[in-house]
């Protein structure tokens, strides 16, 4: 039940195959998303996920950092963007830039990101390699709000996949992608809700509301 009389205004941002922006369009067709997708950015013009976000009926747009002189040029075009289309909250969904000061802190506690592990371990690119190099029995996929580091924001919400023997990158990756298609949605829905606070590190995540009695 969300407190909210509108939908929540995302503006996703994707560079690849945009599985799960596939899956957080899923929840909100199937009514278990109270959001709408108000834009989807790419930094890649060819990126699967432009076309996921078209068939959906949804702003797609490719800002591409060629046409921006710096990081800091290109954060703010992204900025813009996003502000242009009403964004409320900005998902990062396989983004695989570093964004910066002009982009995050203007919208501090209002960027979210879903990464392949139990943050704080392996962050970064190719988590998933990361955990079977290391040779853990149990990693994750944990969605944070983006701080100003690479991954190191406040942790919503975390989930963990076992490591098993002969898992290679595909197969583990799998696994724990299945995973971030039922977290991903979850998160964004306590968004929604208004049932996340973020107090110093940690997220506190308010009761669901008492229904009242039938
Ligand atoms: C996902 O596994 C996501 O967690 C990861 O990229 C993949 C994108 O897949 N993100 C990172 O590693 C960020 N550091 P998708 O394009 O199918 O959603």
């Amino acid at each position: 039940m969300s407190p909210r009389s509108e939908p929540l205004r995302l503006g996703v941002l994707a560079s690849g195959r945009g599985s799960n922006l596939q899956s957080i369009i899923d929840a909100i067709e199937a009514g278990r998303l109270p959001a709408r997708l108000a834009v989807v950015v790419s930094d890649r013009e060819q990126a699967p996920a432009l076309g996921r976000a078209a068939r959906h009926g949804a702003p797609a747009l490719s800002v591409s950092p060629k046409d921006h002189g710096d990081r800091a040029a290109y954060d703010r075009a992204l900025r813009q963007t996003l502000h242009a289309h009403g964004v409320e909250l900005v998902c990062l969904a396989g983004f695989l830039r570093i964004l910066g000061p002009e982009l995050i802190r203007p919208l501090a506690g209002r960027v979210m990101n879903i990464h392949p592990s139990l943050l704080p371990a392996f962050p970064g690119l190719d988590a998933q390699r990361q955990a079977l190099d290391w040779g853990v029995r149990v990693t994750g996929a944990t969605v944070h709000f983006v701080d100003e580091g690479v991954d190191t924001g406040p942790i919503i919400v975390q989930e963990a996949v076992a490591v098993l023997a002969g898992d290679t990158a595909e197969t583990l990756s799998e696994r724990i992608l299945a995973v971030e298609h039922r977290l991903y949605p979850r998160a964004i829905r306590l968004y929604a809700e208004e049932r996340l606070r973020i107090v110093g590190r940690r997220v506190h995540i308010d009761p669901a509301e008492a229904r009242p009695p039938a």
